[in-house]
């Protein structure tokens, strides 16, 4: 056999390799399938059942519906990042049961709901990072028992809740750094409690206010997490009461109670600033003061 011959022929293995049975998109793969940047709008339903990797990642996938994986049940990787995914139906991801990793990062999920993860019994680590993910609906991680690393790093969290450590609790490594996180009066609660052991409690830093930017949590002093505007215009009691009346009326929730107790309070201020030319006394106060419970009381 000439060298040219020789050359040709290795050349022709490699490239038999490349483009062999054993990775193709189709029903010809065989453990691993690769999918990705195939311009894939939905999850492909032809592919081999006994797969165990499935590279789906850089498509135009934009929702994931229930059991549109339940025929891979043998699959344990599963590269989803770099799509368009905002909408996680409950239930897709049901009969993963094997599967141990899960890249969801690059897409635009807002929220992660309750049932979104169900079935996912083996999963050890989950990749969200990249998303516009404010919300965490129930205990989502709860379905995940053997979770131990949970990345959700540049996301859009604003409020770090007793609620949001209860679903980390479990979780040996999490991410959450390159957050907004607004160190206001929301955070209270959860700040008073920290000790800076779980190490994602130092990962915290104030995207706003502007006096803390950049600033840890983990190192603000309670009285500067308030959620009083910091405006120093001579207009400022009229200001914290246009900024804090919409707050405590939301915490309220009922929009009735919220329009009839706004009514009164507009009257009563309008009858004291008639009956005299000081400025407002610290009556209105008390409601401020009432604020901050209302919010504590919700996380
Ligand atoms: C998901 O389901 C919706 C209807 O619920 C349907 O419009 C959509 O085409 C489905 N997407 C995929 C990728 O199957
Ligand atoms: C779930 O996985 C099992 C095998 O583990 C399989 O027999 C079954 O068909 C799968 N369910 C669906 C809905 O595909
Ligand atoms: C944490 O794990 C323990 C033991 O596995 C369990 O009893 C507890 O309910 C879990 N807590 C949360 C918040 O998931
Ligand atoms: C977060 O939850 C864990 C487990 O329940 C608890 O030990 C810890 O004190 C909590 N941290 C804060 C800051 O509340």
């Amino acid at each position: 056999m000439s060298n040219t011959t020789e050359r040709m022929l290795v050349l022709l293995l490699i490239i038999l390799k490349e483009a062999g049975p054993t990775a193709a998109c189709s029903s010809s793969c065989s453990s691993s399938c690769n999918c990705y940047n195939k311009g894939l709008s939905s999850v492909p339903q032809n592919l081999p059942t006994t797969i165990s990797r499935l590279y789906l990642n850089d498509n135009v996938i934009t929702t994931l519906n229930e059991s549109d994986f339940s025929r891979y049940s043998s699959l344990t990787e599963l590269y989803l990042y770099s799509n368009q995914i905002s909408v996680i139906n409950s239930g897709a991801f049901y009969n993963l049961t094997r599967l141990t990793r899960l890249y969801l990062h690059r897409n635009q999920l807002t929220s992660l709901g309750a049932e979104m993860f169900v079935g996912l019994n083996k999963l050890t680590i989950i990749q969200l990072n990249y998303n516009y993910i404010h919300s965490i609906e129930g205990n989502a991680f709860a379905k995940l028992p053997r979770l131990q690393r949970l990345i959700l790093s540049h996301n859009s969290f604003h409020t770090f809740t007793l609620t949001l450590n209860d679903s980390l609790a479990n979780i040996s490594s999490v991410d959450v750094t390159n957050n907004p996180w607004h160190c206001d009066c929301r955070m209270l609660p959860f700040k008073q409690r920290m000790t800076g052991v779980p190490k994602f409690e130092t990962q915290i830093r104030c995207a706003e206010p502007a006096n803390l930017q950049g600033k840890s949590l983990l190192h603000t002093d309670d009285i500067d997490l308030n959620c009083e505007e910091t405006s120093s215009s001579p207009d400022g009691v009229t200001e914290t009461i246009a900024f804090s009346l919409p707050l405590f009326l939301s915490s309220l929730g009922g929009v009735v109670v919220g329009a009839f107790l706004a009514s009164v309070v507009f009257s009563v201020m309008r009858c004291k600033m008639r009956k005299r030319k000081t400025p407002p006394d610290p009556v209105q106060n008390p409601s401020f003061v009432d604020i901050n419970t209302h919010a504590t009381a919700e996380l």
